[in-house]
């Protein structure tokens, strides 16, 4: 069996054209959404990410604003820019880069942020209305992305075995409650799970994301499964002029033979997390605009 191909690519293209709507919609309401990115330090990476939200919020008519702090900032320094941004009007968004420098308590400046601003969906306040199965939640935005591919490529989780590998509070553990709210049967896997293999063997959903390539091999997957793979690796390649190439944690081409679909890498949820970051500005701006903050 040769997978179906799922191109997070091509569904965040449909999902970025259906926000512009949205966006249009707001302006005739002179409402301008707007996202505040926070960085601290210059790491390349973190930058290259980061430069890449804003310009896809640019794309989007999303009003962006980049504060980057120097590494050296305290955390004082960031909990007031914080709440600068809490209290600012037309910012409706607000993503702080993990990771922070050492200096940074990451769960206690997340913390800061207002709830109804976290369009990365870490608060815990949002975090906590996900496990209570409140569907209008502000979600995580790479597992809310995987779940948009699975419902635009007509898989439907209800009644069906997942399971996800990795436990992250940004991708592995958002991403079995929102399966788990789609009414799947859920599993998580992590590093001390013994015999891997025969938990994914019987995932009909199975969703990686551990950042290590190849976790995932051929007789790990159960023939017709979908396979969605958050991972996204550098490894050496001297063949490419960079010197590496972009794979995720699952073997694709082996895998792609056993699975009935599969996401890519590149091209797969990488696309998806950043339209889901702008869904869920629009989204905030749109609560603002009918006071039901
Ligand atoms: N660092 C790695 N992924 C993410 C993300 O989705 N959001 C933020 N804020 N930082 C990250």
């Amino acid at each position: 069996m040769s997978a179906k191909i799922i191109s997070g690519t091509e569904i965040a293209r449909v999902v970025r054209e259906e926000l512009n709507e949205r966006v249009a919609i707001l302006a005739r309401s002179a409402v301008l959404p707007g996202l505040a990115t926070v960085m601290v330090g210059d790491d390349p990476a973190s930058r290259l990410y980061v430069g890449m939200k804003n310009r896809a919020a640019a794309e989007a008519g999303i009003h962006s604003r980049q504060l980057t702090l120097p590494a050296t900032a305290d955390q004082d320094d960031l909990l007031e820019t914080i709440a600068a941004l809490n209290a600012d009007d037309a910012i409706h968004g607000i993503l702080v880069q993990l990771p922070l420098p050492r200096q940074m308590d990451a769960s206690r400046v997340l913390l800061a942020i207002d709830p109804s601003k976290d369009v990365d969906g870490f608060h815990p306040t949002n975090l906590g209305r996900l496990a209570t199965g409140d569907v209008d939640v502000l979600a995580p935005c790479t597992p809310k992305g995987v779940m948009e591919m699975l419902a635009r490529s007509g898989v439907d989780p209800a009644g069906k075995r997942a399971v996800v590998v990795g436990r992250s509070n940004i991708v592995g553990k958002p991403m079995a409650l929102l399966l788990l709210n789609a009414n799947a049967t859920i599993s998580v896997a992590h590093r001390r799970t013994v015999d891997l293999g025969a938990l994914t063997r019987t995932a009909e959903i199975l969703v990686v994301a551990v950042g290590r390539p190849k976790t995932i091999v051929a007789d790990m997957v159960k023939p017709g499964a979908t396979v969605v793979d958050v991972g996204t690796n550098r490894v050496d390649d001297p063949s490419r002029e960079r010197g590496y190439r972009v794979v995720g944690d699952v073997d694709f081409e082996a895998v792609s033979e056993v699975a009935s679909a599969i996401t890519p890498v590149p091209g797969g949820v990488g696309p998806m997390t950043i339209a889901m970051l702008l869904a869920n500005t629009v989204e905030s701006a749109l609560r603002r605009a009918r006071k039901r903050w």
